[in-house]
């Protein structure tokens, strides 16, 4: 990937490093939690060293991943507050899914879409710590029924979330330049202009 001088900084290293380590410790909980719902991904266990050590280490991850997103998410919380032109933006969503994003209206550093997604995975986010504390067994002795409870909260949050995990990934490979933000920090310019123009003109001045 050819990177120039004239691209624009969209992430500060200590952004992309807090965001991998959220990304990273999600996808060691996805593997190793759906291990545990249903035996189909059983022989995930493997990946952890076996049945015990996985359902030793999925709690500790957990904790890294819910402290690691909190931080996330207190730097890009105020990026993320829902305006006028987001609303505008969403109800013409159709137009960008079905290709042509060359009218939709101008977007800050984040657009409509990426915004709901951000406040969506704060509440599952939030369900799914709480609920894991709940049955947490090794550590905390809550009463039957609010670590039955916890259990459906638990499973039902997480199944959400990796849908909504699928569709960030999905996304963030579909608009060509985006990985890169993450990698290196930076994008093009004709990338900005094209999916974040108000961000474009704030950064540049143009
Ligand atoms: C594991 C694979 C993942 C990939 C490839 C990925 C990729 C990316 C990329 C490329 C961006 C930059 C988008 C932009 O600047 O417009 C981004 C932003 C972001 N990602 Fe991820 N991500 C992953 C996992 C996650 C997970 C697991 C979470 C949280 C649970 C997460 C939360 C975020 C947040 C909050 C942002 C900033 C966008 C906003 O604040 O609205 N990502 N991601």
């Amino acid at each position: 990937m050819i990177r120039d001088p004239k691209d624009l900084k969209r992430y500060e290293p200590a952004e992309r490093a807090n965001h991998w380590v959220v990304g990273i410790s999600f996808i060691l909980l996805a593997l190793s939690g759906l291990a545990f719902f249903h035996p189909a991904f059983y022989p995930l266990t493997q990946l952890f060293g076996g049945p015990v050590w996985t359902r030793i280490l999925h709690p500790y991850l957990g904790v890294l991943m819910a402290l690691s997103f909190a931080a996330l998410s207190f730097r890009f919380w105020h990026l993320n507050k829902m305006t006028p032109a987001d609303k505008a933006w969403l109800g013409r969503v159709g137009e960008m899914v079905s290709g042509d994003d060359h009218n939709m209206p101008e977007q800050g550093k984040y657009n409509g879409g990426q915004k709901v997604l951000f406040w969506a995975l704060i509440g599952c986010m939030s369900l799914i710590a709480v609920s894991g504390l709940l049955i947490w067994r090794a550590w905390f002795g809550f009463d039957i029924t609010l670590v039955r409870l916890g259990a459906v909260v638990h499973a039902a949050a997480a199944a959400v979330m990796i849908g909504l995990i699928m569709v960030h990934v999905y996304a963030a490979i579909w608009v060509k330049g985006t990985i890169r933000a993450m990698w290196y920090g930076t994008v093009t310019r004709a990338w900005a202009k094209q999916h974040h123009r108000g961000w474009y003109r704030q950064v540049t001045g143009k």
